[in-house]
């Protein structure tokens, strides 16, 4: 076997790279005894190497060099892909698709039915959106060579940013180059020291390394639960300057959607703010697809912070935060990932903003995505499949409770021209390991019945695979130390 798994995505935590945590089923000690197996050779690194020009006395005193084999992670990579190897399960990251991601895509020539891109509503390629990314390339070019307030604002800036308020009923907007990048300078900027973050268990990345930034304490409660968030809040408030409660509109791995009402009335006895993350709620919930203010029925004054991305629904790249005019002020003056950061490409500021246009245009599909990822939630349930919480509004886990049979199952899946992603561990706890399903607008219903179909088929018979661990663990016991 040539390339094997081993460079999981969407990684949430980074407690969840700890010692403690299980690896591919094995047990936390026979785990911990692997790793100081393959860390023992690498940790000692004689200082042989050449050291070019350097003299005699100089090279005396060298250290052996700090390498990157040294950390934790890595080893554990290294682990997950020799497991991977001998299990006989091939790497299903970086795969290449050569056109268009939507329903359908091409990977090494080939045509497969897609369920692995955010694509909701189709819209990457639509003439609309490429017309208008082309023709701000023809005026403005490919970049904007500065940051805004220096000489990097253009027209279209403004105009993608006053779109973005008006969608989700706000005063203002501010629009940056990327959406985790968002997250991170926005919250390492708004918050510090003596400040507190209460956020929902399952938060995505970036927000936890926003929250690492401002150096505020960070504390996490049970997904969804906002009276644990309450409660928290309760205890802890008094004893910090600023408080931040964050949730997310739709969360990316389960495809289930907050009490927003419940969060709002958390944050308001406490005197918090609330951030809502609508990376994956934009374009998907509310009849009109403007996200979870829309869907809740709730005035959009009532969340202090709006955050989304430009990847998703809006097929393009970037992050914003909309909210009241003096917030979004305050962060345009003084955020540096903002006032030190280059402005939005003009192609990709146009995209965003020809994509929200079709979005206000065309609710229907919206409608059609909700109906698909619907189908697909009902087919999937009545198999017997395990669906979590999803709503089945964009985003369908099919949870498989191990790695290996993600894995797997991925696997038998792009072998019947299938392409999903599978999460795994360390991504995910182990337990938690799935498929994700993205549906988009423009799946047919002939697509998600047969793809349903091909699961099942293909779950019943990765189930009765046998995980034979204790080889698994002998195989990695007997491995060389990494290579120097
Ligand atoms: C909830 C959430 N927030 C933020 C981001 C970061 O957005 P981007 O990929 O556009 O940088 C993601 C990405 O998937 C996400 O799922």
């Amino acid at each position: 076997m040539g390339r094997n798994l081993g460079t999981p995505t969407g990684l949430r935590r980074s407690s969840i790279l700890g010692r403690s945590s299980p690896l591919f089923g094995l047990s936390a000690q026979a785990k911990a005894q692997l790793i100081a197996k393959l860390s023992s050779a690498s940790s000692v690194r004689p200082a042989e190497r050449s050291p070019g020009r350097l003299r005699p006395e100089e090279r005396s005193i060298l250290t052996p060099r700090l390498d990157v084999s040294e950390l934790d992670g890595f080893r554990e990579i290294r682990l997950i892909r020799e497991a991977a190897d001998f299990l006989g399960i091939a790497d299903p990251y970086f795969r290449v698709h050569e056109g268009i991601a939507c329903a359908e895509t091409l990977i090494g020539n080939q045509s497969y039915v897609n369920f692995a891109s955010y694509n909701y509503l189709g819209l990457n390629g639509h003439p609309h959106v490429t017309g208008a990314a082309k023709a701000a390339i023809d005026r403005y070019g490919t970049t904007v060579s500065a940051s805004r307030p220096v000489s990097g604002e253009r027209p279209l800036h403004r105009e993608l940013e006053q779109a973005l308020a008006r969608v989700h009923g706000c005063e203002d907007c501010i629009v940056r180059v990327g959406g985790h990048s968002t997250n991170v300078t926005v919250i390492g900027h708004l918050l510090g020291r003596n400040d507190v973050i209460v956020h929902d268990a399952l938060i995505h990345n970036s927000i936890i390394q926003g929250a690492t930034l401002s150096g505020a304490r960070r504390v996490p409660f049970p997904h969804l639960d906002h009276q644990a968030a309450d409660r928290l809040l309760g205890e802890l408030r008094s004893r910090h300057g600023r408080a931040l409660l964050v949730i997310e509109g739709h969360y990316s791995m389960d495809g289930d959607v907050p009490d927003l009402p419940g969060f709002i009335g958390a944050a308001r006895r406490h005197r918090a703010w609330l951030m809502v993350d609508e990376a994956h709620a934009l374009g998907v919930l509310g009849p009109r697809g403007f996200g979870t203010a829309e869907r809740a029925g709730i005035d959009p004054g009532d969340v202090d912070i709006w955050m989304g991305t430009l990847s998703k629904s809006l097929v393009s790249c970037g992050g914003y935060i909309a909210g009241r005019r003096d917030l979004i002020d305050y962060l345009k003056l003084t955020a540096p990932g903002f006032v030190f950061s280059v402005g939005m490409a003009p192609a990709a500021a146009a995209a965003a903003l020809a994509a929200l246009e079709l979005l206000e245009h065309e609710p229907e599909r919206v409608r059609r995505l909700n109906d698909r990822a619907a189908l697909f939630l009902q087919l999937a349930r009545h198999s017997g499949l395990d669906v979590g919480r999803s709503i089945g509004a964009s985003i369908v886990p099919v949870i498989t409770g191990s790695s290996i049979r993600a894995g797997r199952l991925a696997q038998a899946m792009f072998q019947r021209g299938v392409n999903v992603q599978p999460i795994l561990y360390p991504a995910v706890p182990e337990r938690a390991a799935r498929l994700r399903f993205f549906l988009t607008a423009t799946h047919t219903e002939e697509q998600i019945r047969d793809a349903v179909r091909t699961l099942v088929e293909e779950n019943r018979r990765v189930e009765v695979v046998p995980s034979d661990l204790a080889a698994v663990a002998r195989h990695l016991g007997r491995l060389p130390p990494p290579p120097r």
